[in-house]
């Protein structure tokens, strides 16, 4: 199997008020191409510190990630805003929708920032927001929308632009079953497409059954990663 995402020995520290905080401790992860890996473990273990580094929002300390046999730290700061564009959808623990722009207009904003016509975007943010069961809500604010709501407009943007990547951090920690069991359907359909890559990080004992391997954190370190046996049956 072809590897599409590789860390090696990520480390990263924060400065919390002049303490130290070691989030990364030593990081080694190989996600294969059509893989679902999931990330579990424990409040404050590092989850979230991983995915952003892996999806070149954050830097690390040290040690390297390939994407896609990329190096993304390497680049220059324009080529990996445009690298991140087209290959990674990255969907936030506290979704981060822009709170001025409707449904339509915040999915549609990968698509126009990687060139596509306004008009045209917002005609695809639709059709996906039709995907996630809110095909009635897409000239609402988030304001307007229920959390649950706002979690699927957020996964809409991190599929709609068809990225490489697909990072999640807890997708369906706002939905309730049906809606959990939805978005886990469409995530894994669009992940398992042209040899993609699907990250989530999920304290979702409902949804590990999608998984292809979960991955278990602890104190800044991957101590396990299972094989799951349970497949779902979709
Ligand atoms: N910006 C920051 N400044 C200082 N410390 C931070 C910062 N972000 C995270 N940390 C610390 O780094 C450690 C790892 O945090 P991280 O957010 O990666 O955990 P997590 O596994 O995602 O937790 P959760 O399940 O609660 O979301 C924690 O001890 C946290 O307090
Ligand atoms: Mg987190």
């Amino acid at each position: 199997m072809t590897i599409a995402i590789d860390c090696q020995n990520l480390t990263k520290t924060y400065d919390s008020d002049g303490q130290k905080v070691m989030a990364l401790t030593g990081v080694n992860l190989a996600i294969h191409q059509a893989e679902l890996m999931m990330l579990v473990g424990p409040s404050g273990c590092g989850k979230t510190t991983l995915i952003s580094i892996i999806a070149g929002i954050l830097d690390q300390d040290e040690g390297h990630c390939w994407i896609y046999g990329q190096d993304v730290n390497k680049l220059a700061s324009r080529d990996r805003l445009k690298f991140r564009a087209q290959n990674i959808g990255f969907v936030f623990q506290a979704y981060n929708l822009l709170p001025a722009l409707n449904a339509a207009e915040n999915v549609a904003v990968p698509l126009i920032i990687n060139g596509m016509k306004r008009s045209q975007a917002e005609r695809k943010a639709v059709e996906l927001l039709a995907q996630v069961g809110l095909a009635e809500r897409y000239r609402s604010l988030p304001a307007q929308l229920s959390g649950g709501q706002q979690q699927r407009v957020a996964i809409a943007r991190a599929l709609v632009h068809e990225p490489r990547l697909i990072v999640c951090d807890e997708p369906t920690s706002a939905l309730d079953h049906q809606n959990g069991q939805l978005i886990m359907q469409l995530l894994k359909q669009v992940a398992l497409q042209n040899n993609r890559a699907l990250i989530i990080v999920t304290h979702d004992a409902r949804i590990f059954s999608f998984a292809d391997r979960i991955a278990h954190m602890d104190d800044g370190r991957i101590t396990d990663i299972e094989a799951t046996v349970l497949k779902h049956p979709d």
